[in-house]
């Protein structure tokens, strides 16, 4: 039955993310290794955390790892150990989860904002140079729904007013910049293994990855109630820490994350051939020299609130991330920012959609999902 005729109550959903379809295929594995912990009984700090640990490291191409409670407190413990206190500022883009943000205004400092490129959505150089001051101690870069930050000319700026750089690659494990992961390509990352991330928990978990032994010491510290040794802390610190049954669990995803990463990226691929004539939306932008992850797949498009009620109607799954840029949200209201600060994170906010994208969407889907964007702007 074509499209155009089928009415509302006849629509099979498609959904904008399935963890389900996944369970199903790799249940048994997630289950046997449950079990082991649960047999180990040991929950916090063990080996699955250790094993988790040197595998993330290895996969960003970087030394260590030190897994958290979650991306947020990733981002937190991070910037403490950046030396990050109150009265600092922190540069970072407003068009993020507010994570980015409320990570910075957790430990007192104040977040500074600075523009997006409009192609890739993610953080410019140019407008981070222009906002870093003598309080300046940190740049947050956040390579959004799986691209990777123009990381070259960022290190060039960081390097020339001796910042460092902290990836917030919530979104984007296993995309390369120039050949190299994302997590290695700052001073420190931040991962949120949050259920719905292309790797993900079964509840929260996160994990910071670095190059540098200092900063692999200090954050292990600091995760742990700041102890250097059992019961002696040396500074206050956090309960932070990645526990056994997530580690375990996650153990197993990340040896199927290449294929599903794979997949994502021939879903996508699939899209932006099929959207790619469609005039009034434009289709994700990958940069020569980079591999992108597909997290989310997300267009721009012209009436974007009506394409997102047309889709919802027809029981295709959409989501706007993020639909309010951080400036303009509650939280900021005392930094005093107003509409027009920030004009390409507003515009973005104003125009994205991101449409389903899961490992095991079919080919009969997304082809589905794109007749019916076709449809919307044939009207
Ligand atoms: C860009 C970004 N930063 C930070 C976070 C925070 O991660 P978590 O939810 O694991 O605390 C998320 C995800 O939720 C995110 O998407």
């Amino acid at each position: 039955m074509s499209l155009a005729r089928q009415t509302v109550s006849e629509f099979t959903p498609i959904p904008q993310m399935d963890l389900a379809a996944q369970y199903a295929a790799i249940g048994a594995e997630i289950r046997e290794a449950v079990s082991g912990v649960l047999a180990s009984q040991q929950f916090v700090l063990g080996k699955e955390c250790a094993g988790l640990e040197q595998e993330i490291a290895s996969f960003c191409g970087a030394a260590h790892g030190i897994g958290v409670a979650s991306g947020t407190d990733a981002l937190i413990l991070a910037l403490r150990a950046s030396g990050v206190a109150a009265g600092d500022e922190v540069i970072l883009p407003p068009f993020t989860f507010v994570a980015t943000g409320s990570a910075v205004s957790a430990l007192g400092a104040t977040p500074v904002f600075a523009d997006i490129d409009p192609d890739t959505f993610n953080l410019r150089a140019d407008q981070v140079e222009k906002r870093i001051t003598p309080r300046t101690r940190a740049i947050i870069v956040v390579h959004l729904y799986g691209l990777a930050a123009d990381m070259d000319p960022m290190r060039e700026v960081a390097k020339r007013h001796r910042l460092p750089i902290i990836e917030d690659n919530a979104q984007a494990i296993g995309a390369t910049y120039k050949g190299q992961p994302t997590g290695a390509l700052g001073d420190l990352a931040c991962i949120s293994f949050y259920p719905t991330k292309n790797l993900g928990a079964y509840g929260d978990a996160g994990m910071i990855v670095t190059n540098s032994a200092e900063f692999d010491t200090r954050l292990r510290t600091l995760r742990n109630h700041g102890q250097a040794s059992r019961y002696n802390s040396a500074e206050p610190g956090w309960n932070s820490r990645l526990d056994e049954i997530q580690a375990a669990i996650l153990r197993v995803k990340l040896r199927h994350l290449p294929e599903w990463e794979r997949a994502r990226r021939a879903h996508a691929s699939q899209y932006s051939k099929l959207l790619g004539g469609v005039p009034s939306i434009q289709t994700p932008q990958i940069p020569a020299g980079q591999e992108h992850v597909f997290h989310q797949y997300t267009i721009r498009a012209q009436r974007r609130n009506e394409l997102q009620k047309f889709l919802t109607e027809r029981k295709i799954g959409n989501a706007v991330y993020y639909p309010v840029p951080l400036h303009l949200q509650g939280i900021y209201a005392k930094l005093g920012h107003k509409t027009g600060d920030f004009p390409e994170s507003e515009r973005a906010a104003a125009e994205v959609v991101s449409l389903p994208m899961f490992p095991e969407l079919t080919s009969e889907q997304i082809q589905r999902v794109a007749e019916f964007i076709a449809e919307f702007y044939r009207n």
